[in-house]
């Protein structure tokens, strides 16, 4: 699966309640490489309760709180962590009234911090708290999953604010931390990735204006962002790719 990481490896993925979060743990523990596989999701999901494998735990914690990634760090113990693959991420809201901004008056403070907190900080806050997981010697790769739309240099459309914003501001994070993480471990490897448009609730309200078969099932996301991580070496960290292994410009 990953050549870059030992056998019996250790796997955390966050927004394992999530469409491509949930695809993704079923695709690890699909092969015999991983270990530990430990799902973190706010409730214990429902849907990933038909699985009967000894190397599954799920934790159900909210990070986006500190006493959530508090409860994770010490869950961890400061053991290795060799996959990291933050699946977690918003878009609309409805409980919060948020949706995506078309125009520049439906721009929302209370929107915008929540997108910037959900998606930019709380995966930055992560890494921050499970530094000592994370640093070493051990091989480690971590993922977050970005957005096209989050690319400044991509952006020929507009509307969006709160959630390209979001998503631009992780992947500064993120690359920032992928400097940093290089210094306090040689092995490790940071990617900012894109899946595509996936069926998964997050896209649910916007699917219709989906060209024919752009829309991918989170299986197949999840099939081609492995086969994305598993290409890369520590010389590609700090780079945001998508699920077709191409390089997204900043
Ligand atoms: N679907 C797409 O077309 C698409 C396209 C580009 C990028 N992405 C990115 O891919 C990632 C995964 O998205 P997805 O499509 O799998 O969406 P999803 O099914 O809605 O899953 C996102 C997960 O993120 C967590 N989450 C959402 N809001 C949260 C909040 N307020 N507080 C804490 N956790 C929260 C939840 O995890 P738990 O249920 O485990 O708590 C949720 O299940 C996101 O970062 C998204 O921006 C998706």
């Amino acid at each position: 699966m990953f050549d870059h990481l030992p056998d019996g490896f250790t796997g955390v993925i966050t927004g394992a309640g999530g469409g491509i979060g949930q695809a993704v743990i079923r695709a690890l523990l699909d092969s015999s490489q991983p270990g530990r596989v430990i799902a973190v999701s706010r409730q214990t999901p429902t849907a990933l309760q038909d699985i009967d494998d000894a190397r599954l735990t799920t934790l159900a914690l909210d990070l986006t709180r500190e006493g959530g990634r508090l409860a994770l760090q010490q869950y961890l113990d400061s053991e290795p962590i060799h996959l990291l693959f933050n699946a977690l991420g918003t878009l609309h809201d409805e409980q919060r009234g948020i949706r995506p901004e078309k125009r520049l008056e439906q721009l929302d403070a209370e929107s915008l911090m929540h997108l910037m907190h959900v998606n930019a900080s709380t995966p930055s806050l992560l890494l921050a708290t499970l530094k000592s997981s994370l640093q070493g010697k051990h091989p480690v790769i971590v993922t977050s999953l970005s957005a096209r739309v989050g690319s400044i240099g991509d952006n020929g459309f507009g509307g969006w604010y709160s959630y390209r914003a979001s998503k631009a501001a992780h992947n500064m994070l993120m690359k920032t931390a992928s400097i940093e993480l290089t210094r306090l471990n040689k092995e490790s490897i940071v990617l900012c990735l894109h899946p595509g448009t996936t069926d998964t609730p997050l896209s649910e309200p916007f699917q219709a204006r989906v060209p024919e078969g752009k829309l991918f099932s989170p299986a197949f996301v999840a099939q081609r962002l492995i086969e994305v991580i598993a290409a890369r070496t520590p010389e590609d960290t700090g780079s945001f790719r998508d699920w077709d292994d191409n390089i997204v410009e900043w």
